[in-house]
């Protein structure tokens, strides 16, 4: 049975200031072959499709299951994660881009440690001291575990942030998937405790009101987190905080 070729077209860049430049890789198709296991094909083997030896290509990845969020670049122009991604669902020639909107490291690497820091600023995390046993935690109605797990679900993977039109150098927009994480941990009957200090982060410049409620983050998100409620449900959240505290003043 005749072999089929899948042919790659990668955008190659050394370091952030050396041009970039594509290169054409062929590889035999293989069953279940994914975009991340093709680029272990060709680490192992880096030869162009004209002949031309070359270095491996350099991208993150680790769990390899859409899990760690790390595997996120530009495949055909749609920003999504190379491990889920199958080669027989993809046009040819397959373009692999690194994410336009974070500083390029190398190759399909970049650097997205924005949405870490911007999750510091809005404190997503539930504030315990863990020195002692503090015993059994609060109870949750499960009403309330049914909203909340999709929200955990977040991988950090920047999908929402590269598609979002508000996520640029001159907003200096937080992005959904921060919204999304206040949301959770507000509604946490612990972490409720930062609630108005994580709202008061979100208001401002880069806050929330920069959204556009374009919703490209609903479509983009591979864990399908309930972006759209989470924004609208935050963006009522810290108006009525804003009015608490002009009238507290
Ligand atoms: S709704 Fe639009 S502007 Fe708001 S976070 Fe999503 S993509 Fe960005
Ligand atoms: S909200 Fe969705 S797209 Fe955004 S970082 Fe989390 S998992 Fe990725
Ligand atoms: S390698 Fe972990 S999400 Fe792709």
């Amino acid at each position: 049975m005749a072999t089929k070729t899948v042919t790659f077209e990668i955008r190659r860049q050394a370091n952030p200031d050396a041009p970039a430049v594509w290169e054409r890789f062929d590889l035999e198709m293989r069953p279940g072959m994914n975009v991340t296991s093709a680029l272990m094909e060709i680490a192992a083997n880096p030869v162009t499709a004209d002949g031309k030896p070359t270095t491996p290509v350099t991208y993150d990845s680790n769990c390899l299951e859409e899990i760690c969020g790390s595997c996120s670049m530009r495949i055909n122009g749609k920003a999504r994660m190379a491990c889920s991604a199958l080669v027989e669902h993809l046009d040819q020639p397959i373009k692999l881009e690194p994410l336009s909107k974070f500083p390029l490291v190398r190759d399909l690497q970049v650097d997205r440690s924005v949405l870490f820091e911007n999750l510091k600023k809005v404190k997503a995390w539930i504030p315990i001291d863990g020195t002692y046993d503090l015993g059994a935690g609060p109870r949750i109605l499960p009403q309330e575990q049914e909203m909340n797990y999709p929200l955990s679900n977040c991988i950090s993977c920047t999908c929402c942030m590269e598609v979002c039109p508000q996520f640029n150098e001159s907003t200096g927009y937080v992005g959904a998937a921060t919204i999304a994480q206040v949301k959770l941990f507000n509604n946490h009957p612990t972490g409720k405790v930062l609630k108005a200090e994580r709202l008061r982060a979100l208001m401002g410049d880069g806050g929330i009101q920069e959204c556009g409620y374009a919703l490209n983050c609903v479509e983009a998100c591979p864990k399908n987190l309930p972006l759209d409620t989470a924004i609208s449900d935050i963006g009522r959240d810290a108006m009525v905080q804003k009015v608490k505290d002009v009238l507290l003043r």
